[in-house]
């Protein structure tokens, strides 16, 4: 058999074949930095780029006097530790939470009023503007001028792109008569007209290249994409725009109203959006809402919703926000975009708890610019409940990032070969029986450990954006490295390292089609060139010291999620502590289990899956093997240093400096527990004018008992 160079070891190269390998090699290695520092486009998702430096390196070694004059080693061509440099936000990027029609625009609205306990002859006005689907930016003006630009990123930190955001038009570089430190929020986008241009630019370069066109799937994307260039001058090509509608940080009190605070940053030089109005009930921002709907074809760029305001901010203040979304804005999106076409197949997905979801496998279709080819079917009463047979043909429809979902069967089209689905009553990965519990509309595999697809959800959970989040391992590339048997559970993430450098294992990243399966150049593998291998080193590394709440939402505990995690975190203080107390709980007598159940937001149903989650051997071991190679951060310092971090309130009589909703999410957001009836363990008992039973109870255990000015003094500046 005859063996090409590339696969020799070094030892059994020739000097001949050794300097045409350094031929490849130096090639290879100027193709990789090329499309890493250069391209727009990264054509090759990178890695091996160290393997190919190392075996380059181990041939210099060996045949020192082939070295080549354009020698790869010469070159400090390192790729930057990550792409872009993280960039922490003054205040969080917070999302917003939906209404999908008329009646949840109602309740918000009831809501808001609830919260603020207005009466009914108050006036709330609220601002409506179009929601810009785009990608959102945040912008650091300090002394009126520009100094920094980063993405949302996971809403905390984001990337600093401020080279790039420099070349865009609409973004002024320095702002008229702005507070002295001001942080910007805005959506930058891409117009249709440009999105067009951009594609048609992008796929005749490809052709002139000689590559496969890659076009951008929609404006959003292109925005997002172009936004973060590595190269400036590339994004400075995008055309790209920006729209201002709201801040973060302001040293000083912008305005007093939202209206006028985008007046003032219209009157700063800042771009706002036109179609943004005031409106003084449900009815004029309905009426909004479809204005800007028959509008909406005519703008010439993408938008998904009207966004509403509170438009009062020290109302907006009261209202403060409740888990990611603050309480008084929401986003009234635009129905849903429909298509016909055919259901192909059902598949069945098994989810990180063992769920058993069919998938719909449709004939691709285009639905709001994107094409689809799957959509969700829920569970096994919806496809018997709408009667959706394989052969069908279906109505589907998406909205925004939702999956998309099969509306109904158009029956008169039925075809007489369509078959019903036989749902499985086994596992289709590990063939483990597959249970519906009485009552459950989901069916489980009771694989548990030994299921593949579990463990590989479950790791693809651990490193998601929300829970360890580490750069350049995403769900393709753990899907790889579990298949090849590199990680089978978390720990192993953190043990590539040592084993690569121990000659345990060797790890290489080619690049790979969508479907898994390598890409071959001249029959060989393309090397991936985004990152190296030591870039995934060191982004793994990055992520050894982790904030508790990711720690604890990334172990994928059934009803645990980023919210949930971030309470238990507040509540418990440390990792240690939470499963100690998770650990002890198992017996109902203990403290430790009322303790649980005590806590702001955490019900029984929660609790149970706690306990029984450190309940299993299995889980505890996998969880300390995680241990011993990372370090959990201790809960949030600005909450914890707060004097009343951790400690036990209870609210008693008729408040009358603020609601108890506002009273309680006050306290919660300040790292406090509120409890509803007075023991030994309440800290403080904060009573309003005819307080009765609970402020006698305090007063017998020696509570201290503090009124609404002193509770609220107390929490001044926190
Ligand atoms: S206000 C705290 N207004 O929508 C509230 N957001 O789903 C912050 N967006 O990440 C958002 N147009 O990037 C607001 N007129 C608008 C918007 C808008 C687009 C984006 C924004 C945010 C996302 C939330």
């Amino acid at each position: 058999m005859i063996q090409s160079t590339a696969d020799k070891p070094v030892k059994e190269l020739t000097p001949d074949e050794a300097a045409v390998e350094l031929a490849r090699l130096a090639q290879l290695i100027a193709e990789a930095d090329k499309s890493y520092f250069g391209e727009d486009r990264p054509s090759l998702t990178d890695s091996e780029y160290d393997a190919l430096r190392r075996r380059n390196a181990l041939i210099e070694k060996a045949f020192p006097k082939l070295r080549r004059a354009d020698s790869p080693s010469e070159r400090v061509g390192a790729a930057p530790a990550g792409r872009f440099e993280k960039s922490r936000h003054l205040r969080p990027m917070l999302s917003l939470d939906n209404a999908f029609d008329d009646l949840d625009v109602t309740e918000f609205v009831a809501r808001v009023r609830r919260f603020l306990a207005l009466d009914e002859t108050v006036e709330v006005a609220f601002t409506a503007e179009p929601k810009i689907d785009g990608a959102s930016l945040n912008l650091l003006y300090v002394d009126g001028a520009l100094i920094l630009a980063a993405t949302r990123g996971d809403g905390e930190e984001g990337e600093n792109v401020t080279a790039n955001a420099l070349t865009i038009a609409d973004i002024p570089r320095r702002l008229a008569g702005a507070p002295e430190r001001l942080e910007v929020r805005g959506e930058v986008y891409m117009s249709h007209a440009d999105f067009f241009a951009l594609n048609a630019r992008l796929a005749e370069e490809a052709a002139r290249d000689g590559r496969e066109p890659d076009p951008f799937a929609n404006p959003r994307n292109a925005a997002a994409g172009s936004l973060r260039q590595i190269d400036p001058a590339i994004t400075a090509a995008r055309p790209l725009r920006f729209f201002a509608y709201g801040w973060g940080e302001a040293s000083e009190k912008i305005a007093v109203t939202q209206a006028e605070a985008i007046n003032r940053f219209r009157k700063m030089g800042l771009p706002v959006n036109p179609q943004t109005v005031r409106c003084l009930n449900v009815a004029d921002m309905l009426g909004h809402y479809r204005s800007i709907e028959a509008l909406r074809s005519d703008l010439g760029y993408d938008i998904d919703g009207v966004v509403y305001k509170v438009d009062r901010l020290d109302w907006q203040d009261r209202l403060g926000f409740v888990s990611r979304a603050p309480r008084w804005a929401i986003a009234h999106k635009f129905p849903a975009e429909q298509a016909i076409t055919v259901l192909e197949a059902i598949d069945i997905q098994v989810g990180r708890t063992g769920a058993l979801t069919p998938v719909a496998r449709l004939r691709p279709v285009t639905v709001g610019g994107v094409v689809v080819s799957n959509a969700t079917l829920h569970n096994q009463d919806e496809i018997e409940r709408k009667d959706i047979r394989i052969g069908d043909t279906v109505v589907i429809q998406r909205a925004g990032d939702v999956i998309p979902q099969i509306v109904e069967v158009r029956t008169e089209m039925r075809p007489a070969r369509a078959v019903r689905f036989a749902f499985p009553e086994n596992c289709p990965i590990c063939h483990s029986r597959a249970i519906r519990e009485e009552g459950e509309v989901v069916r489980r595999c009771t694989g548990g450990l030994i299921c593949p697809a579990q463990a590989i959800e479950r790791l693809k959970h651990f490193v998601s954006r929300q829970a360890f989040d580490i750069e350049g391992l995403g769900s393709k590339q753990i899907e790889t490295f579990f298949a090849d048997g590199l990680v089978r559970e978390p720990a192993d993430i953190f043990t590539l390292e040592a084993r690569q450098r121990g000659g345990e294992i060797n790890l290489f990243l080619w690049k790979r089609k969508a479907d898994g399966t390598q890409i071959l150049r001249d029959g060989q593998p393309v090397a991936t060139n985004q990152r190296s291998v030591e870039n995934l080193f060191s982004a793994i590394n990055d992520r050894r010291r982790i904030a508790l709440p990711r720690l604890i939402n990334a172990l994928g505990i059934r009803h645990v999620g980023e919210t949930n995690a971030r309470i238990f975190a507040t509540a418990y203080g440390s990792f240690d502590a939470f499963r100690n107390a998770a650990v002890a709980a198992r017996d109902n007598a203990e403290p430790a289990y009322s303790e649980l159940l005590g806590i702001e937001g955490v019900g029984p149903i929660v609790a149970a899956s706690v306990i029984s989650f450190f309940a299993e051997p299995h889980n505890c071991e996998a969880v300390s093997r995680l241990l011993s190679e990372i370090e959990p951060e201790a809960a949030a310092t600005t909450i914890a240093d707060s004097p009343v971090a951790g400690k036990t309130v209870v609210f008693t009589g008729s408040l009358e400096r603020f609601t108890r909703d506002e009273a309680k999410a006050r306290a919660l957001a300040v790292g406090a527990k509120v409890a509803g009836s007075v023991s030994a363990k309440t800290d403080f008992v904060v009573a309003g004018p005819g307080a009765g039973s609970k402020l006698k109870a305090a007063s017998e255990l020696g509570v201290k008992i503090m009124t609404e000015d002193e509770w609220l003094a107390m929490l001044d500046g926190l």
